[in-house]
């Protein structure tokens, strides 16, 4: 499989075209950023351990019937995945407070929410990734009602599959961001990539942050973390 032309790049990621015209060559950086490009940085290796890392959650997934973009593995820092219509939304789950939800909501990090919750966020480097609600998803025609059922039910069921593997790592999964696209059928595949830039990861039992906080929140021991998410999912 060759290298074509660069479409895309993006802060994590540059997405290619390949000799094939339904899949894409996905190239992951160690270029990180937070705080909507405020804080811009790299993470040593970030890209080899995040193309693995979400390597593993996509085939668990599709061992578990849930249809997402991974094909195959080209090297260590390269994915071949299927090509799709992206829905300009990120989808976020929490089980635990954490980040804007903690802070919007007045609830101390790491108090177990009654049921998991989901969020919308409009993709717009432009508005700044607004949240929105599914009238705004309408209003905008990002996605009809049906495909918000649907995506919502994708959600939840990608959670509760992460949840118990990661359980089985003493890992808490305390939130994530997904991305879905549209097939050439117009079905709703999961796409993107399931990494610690934009999943919180604690420690089941010190709490500790195995993810991206490391870097937003300038604690150190970022590749450290990175690595060690890596290790207790593959070994
Ligand atoms: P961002 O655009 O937020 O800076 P990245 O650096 O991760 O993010 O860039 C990767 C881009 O590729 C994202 O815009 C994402 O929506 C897009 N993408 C991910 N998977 C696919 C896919 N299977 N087909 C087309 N685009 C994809
Ligand atoms: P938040 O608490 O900052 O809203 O983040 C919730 C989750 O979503 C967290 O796991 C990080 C992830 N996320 C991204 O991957 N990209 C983003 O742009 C944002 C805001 C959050």
């Amino acid at each position: 499989m060759n290298k074509g032309k660069l479409l895309y790049e993006g802060k994590a990621k540059m997405v290619y075209e390949t000799d094939e015209p339904d899949k894409y060559l996905v190239y992951f950086k160690d270029d990180a950023s937070a705080n909507n490009g405020e804080k811009r940085g790299t993470i040593k290796d970030k890209g080899i351990v995040n193309n693995k890392i979400s390597t593993f959650f996509f085939k668990l997934l599709k061992d578990n019937g849930v249809a997402n973009h991974y094909l195959e593995t080209l090297s260590e820092r390269e994915m071949i995945v299927k090509k799709l219509q992206m829905v300009p939304l990120e989808i976020v789950i929490r089980n635990f407070a954490a980040g804007s939800l903690a802070k919007r909501l007045g609830f101390e990090e790491g108090l177990e929410l009654a049921m998991p919750v989901v969020e919308y966020y409009y993709k717009s480097d432009e508005l700044g990734d607004p949240m929105l609600n599914r009238y705004h998803v309408l209003t905008l025609d990002i996605a009809t009602i049906d495909e918000m059922n649907e995506l919502d039910h994708l959600a939840f069921t990608i959670n509760t599959i992460l949840k118990e593997k990661l359980r089985a790592k003493n890992v808490d999964l305390i939130d994530f961001k997904l991305e879905f696209g549209r097939d050439e059928k117009g079905k709703l595949i999961l796409a993107d990539e399931i990494s610690p830039d934009n999943c919180r990861f604690w420690d089941m039992t010190t709490k500790e942050k195995l993810d991206k906080d490391r870097f937003r929140r300038d604690m150190g021991g970022v590749e450290e973390a990175y690595h060690e998410m890596l290790d207790r999912l593959t070994m």
